[in-house]
């Protein structure tokens, strides 16, 4: 009986310092590292009910009180897949990543993904891996301190440097005072997309204020612009605070998925 007893006592501690454990004090030393400096790059993967299956990779850094992306964290899931030139299909495709921006760790151990908030769980057994649950998917991912956060292979541009070339080029029209000088300002790669982000600048070089102008375009096929406002025939105008004085400049912005320069004329000014 009482070597029963001292068993079942044994059983007892045993189970007590195994199973689920608080993530509080694990999530510490990456707190500590982001605060240092450092990068904590993360990396996980998770499985769904009906046999999805995720990955998901991304550097953090320390803002606002919660670890967060310093990007996006990038997913790839094996219900991208297509057949591919060998005749084989192809799960986790790196043209059709996904990317989530909103993911927060914070040191209370909730993570918060896109609108939300989630219990890290955490199991002895399993070291230093933290855990959640999100409708029908079970994640799980681990996170490594690093001196620098790198490029991470995972669906990004295999270019290690965002391409950022400053190309020019100046169209004239009628009148011939006014000038069009293009620039690229950034560029990035989404998924199959590269997007490319430019300014134009439109100078006046002539003696009168310019308070009117439409501006004609070729291969412009903006995802987005500024500064400037389309007319119900297409043509482009200057928004009604816009006017040029002479020798002056006006600067508008758009972003393309094209990657042929477009082309702007005048087409009448005032
Ligand atoms: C953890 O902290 C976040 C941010 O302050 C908060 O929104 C969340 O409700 C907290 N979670 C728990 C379980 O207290």
């Amino acid at each position: 009986m009482r070597i029963a007893a001292f068993l079942l006592l044994l059983a007892t501690v045993g189970m007590v310092s195994a199973g689920p454990i608080d993530c509080k004090p694990m999530l510490t030393q990456y707190f500590d590292a982001c605060h240092a400096g450092k990068c904590v790059m993360m990396a996980g993967g998770g499985l769904s009910s009906d046999g999805v299956h995720a990955n998901f990779k991304g550097n953090l850094k320390v803002q606002d009180g919660s670890m967060r992306p310093i990007d996006k964290v990038n997913i790839l899931s094996s219900s991208s897949y297509e057949c591919n030139a060998n005749n084989r299909y192809q799960p986790f495709l790196a043209d059709k990543v996904e990317s989530i921006s909103n993911f927060n760790i914070y040191p209370n151990a909730s993570i918060k993904i896109d609108d939300a908030m989630l219990s890290l769980i955490c199991v002895e057994e399993h070291g230093n891996q933290f855990s959640f649950k999100i409708s029908n998917l079970i994640f799980s991912f681990v996170m490594s301190i690093r001196d620098n956060c790198g490029q991470i292979n995972f669906g990004e541009n295999c270019q290690t440097t965002t391409p950022t070339p400053t190309t020019t080029s100046s169209t004239t029209g009628t009148p011939s005072t006014v000038t069009f000088e293009l620039k690229v300002t950034n560029s990035w790669v989404t998924g199959a997309d590269t997007f490319t982000q430019y300014d134009v600048i439109i100078k006046n070089n002539g003696a009168q204020t310019i308070n009117s102008l439409v501006i004609s375009h070729e291969n412009f096929v903006p995802t987005d612009k500024w500064n400037i406002e389309s007319l119900p025939s297409g043509d482009l105008t200057l928004p009604s605070y816009g006017s040029i004085g002479s020798g002056q400049t006006f600067t508008f912005g758009f972003i393309t998925k094209s990657s042929t320069q477009p082309k702007f004329t005048v087409k009448s000014s005032a």
